[in-house]
């Protein structure tokens, strides 16, 4: 929470993206036979999965069991998680009359969440609990092709070629966006992450132009709440700078930009999160060591730096490395600080 606010730290703090998840087999069994989105529905589901990577691993936050999808879920929308594939719509939306499958969320429509928050802040103690949501051009893209893309080019054909009908999904995204974050918050949530993953594949101009303004009014509507926000996206090396002025007090950087060049690329007065790629997990462990110790060198030119992966941790990394490495992060930074 200093960090993210700028303020000194007696280490650098760190946690890992999808920390939580298929890398641990306590994971895997607890989720034997219980579909992905059914278990965002079971509060004490959802409390056990959250604190399983904070028992393991000496990360300074956790981040809430759920997904980027579950808000849509609850209002509605026909859609699954399939495994290996990501989330699937049954009906894409992609004209004026789609739009009416987005009504507004309310507090009621996800009970489950304002209770499993509260169950984690009781269990956290001190360590702060991460709220997320997805940002709107990651929804926009799952809902608009249906299903994981790789290019986006319906996405991009009607952000190009109907910018008003993208307008009116993007608000609309945007508002249910700002309501999960905000019931989060309201039940304990001590930080946000907003995830806008696949936006890194938008062009800086069309960026400005059809998506920051809906960010800016997220990062703006979650100001009052009083929590520190994060706003993460892949691939954004050339997005750093309008990211960085849609109003987050922390950017995500992913591993392709050396954290010392973000720093130049986004606007003063930001914390930085991130960055070691998260293949390198895979390398052995004098590399990771060496990787680390440079992420941190080249973190300490940012005003605040939380570690983090570049991205989410692979299914397939060894949880002993994820937990030797916050502990070295812990034991370097300190050594530099005291
Ligand atoms: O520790 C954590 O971060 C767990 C909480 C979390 C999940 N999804 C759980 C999950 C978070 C923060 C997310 C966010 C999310 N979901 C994002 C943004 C983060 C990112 O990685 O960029 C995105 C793009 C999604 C959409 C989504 N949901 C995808 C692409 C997948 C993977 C599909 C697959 O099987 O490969 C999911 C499913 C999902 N969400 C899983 C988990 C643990 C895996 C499904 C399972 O365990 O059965």
């Amino acid at each position: 929470m200093r960090a993210c606010r700028r303020l000194p730290v007696p280490h650098t703090p760190v946690w890992f993206m999808r920390q939580a998840g298929r890398s641990l087999p306590e994971y895997l069994r607890l989720r034997e036979g219980v579909p992905m989105l059914e278990s965002c529905t079971r509060p004490e589901m959802i409390v056990e999965i959250t604190m399983q990577p904070v028992r393991r691993y000496a990360v300074d936050a956790a981040i809430f069991f759920s997904d980027i999808m579950v808000p849509l879920k609850a209002i509605g929308v026909d859609l699954d998680i399939k495994p290996g594939v990501g989330p699937v719509i049954a009906e894409p939306i992609r004209d004026a009359a789609g739009l009416d499958a987005l009504r507004p969320l309310e507090p009621d429509d996800v009970p489950y969440v304002t209770e499993a928050v509260e169950g984690l802040v009781g269990e956290l103690g001190g360590t702060p609990l991460i709220g997320f949501a997805g940002g709107p051009f990651t929804l926009a893209s799952y809902l608009i092709e249906g299903g994981p893309s790789k290019n986006h080019e319906r996405t991009k054909a009607m952000m190009y070629g109907e910018p008003e009908l993208w307008s009116a999904l993007m608000e609309r995204l945007s508002d249910l966006t700002i309501e999960f974050l905000r019931l989060q918050v309201a039940a304990g949530a001590g930080a946000v992450q907003l995830f806008d993953s696949w936006v890194g594949a938008v062009a800086a101009q069309d960026y400005r132009a059809s998506v920051l303004p809906h960010t800016r009014r997220i990062f703006a509507a979650v100001e009052p709440l009083g929590v520190p926000r994060i706003h993460f996206g892949v691939g954004t090396g050339e997005l750093l700078g309008p990211m960085g002025e849609a109003g987050a007090d922390v950017v995500g950087v992913d591993w392709r930009v050396p954290l010392d060049e973000a720093v130049g690329r986004v606007e003063p007065g930001k914390a930085l999160q991130g960055n070691l790629d998260p293949a390198i997990l895979f390398a052995p462990w004098e590399t990771i060591e060496e990787r680390a110790l440079d992420v941190l060198a080249r973190g300490r030119t940012a005003e605040g730096h939380i570690f983090n992966l570049g991205h989410g941790v692979p299914p397939s990394a060894d949880p002993d490395v994820l937990a030797r490495l916050a502990d070295l992060v812990h034991e370097a930074s300190a050594e530099r600080t005291s």
